[in-house]
């Protein structure tokens, strides 16, 4: 059984990578899919954003990535797949994913949205946090593959040091020293 992961993936993050990892242990295929979305402003274009896909899955040997616009059930029937792949992490996910896929179902009854719950330490990720941490200096190598996190920071912001220095102990006194003998 063949799969599509639609998204936005501005940019992509561990959260998907783990959605894709698992997912291409599930089906023959995923392809991952990149919406064309002339309605939002992203930080990324879409071949750059399918480029920073690309690296990161180069190891997985079923996975391809492309772009799509449109319908995501009329991309599911020209790619094959009989089922659209999605993550779940928090319950505020749940309205927005049960509506898409219900939708989705009305408009292609062959078509199954097949969602994998989000691994605990990425429940909390999105790209949407990754861009905010990033556009206040901090950072975000922790959330996305490095060549990303690389990338994130030539184009808007690398990270700050602190402003106020760690405090450090104060040299040692004579009669410290003394004390500590
Ligand atoms: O990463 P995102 O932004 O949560 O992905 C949302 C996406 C691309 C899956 C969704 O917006 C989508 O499927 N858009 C294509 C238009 C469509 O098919 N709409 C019908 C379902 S409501």
């Amino acid at each position: 059984m063949r799969a599509i992961y639609p998204g936005s993936f501005d940019p992509v993050t561990l959260g998907h990578l783990d959605i894709i990892e698992r997912g291409c242990r599930l089906f023959e295929h995923v392809t991952v899919a990149v919406l064309q979305n002339p309605n939002k402003s992203p930080l990324f274009t879409v071949d750059e954003r399918i480029e920073l896909i690309r690296t990161a899955v180069s190891p997985l040997p079923n996975v391809s990535v492309t772009s799509f616009d449109g319908l995501t059930v009329n991309f599911a029937h020209i790619k094959g797949s009989q089922v659209i792949l999605r993550g779940l992490r928090v319950l505020s996910d749940f309205e927005m994913e049960l509506q898409m896929a219900l939708t989705n179902k009305t408009l292609a009854e062959d078509v199954e949205t097949v969602f994998l719950a989000a691994s605990n330490e990425y429940s909390f990720l999105s790209s949407s946090v990754v861009k905010e941490v990033a556009r206040f200096g901090g950072p975000v190598d922790h959330l996305v593959p490095t060549h990303v996190a690389k990338e994130i920071y030539s184009r808007c912001c690398a990270p700050k040091l602190p402003d106020h220095p760690t405090p450090t102990l104060p040299e040692p006194t004579p009669d410290s020293n003394s004390l500590m003998e």
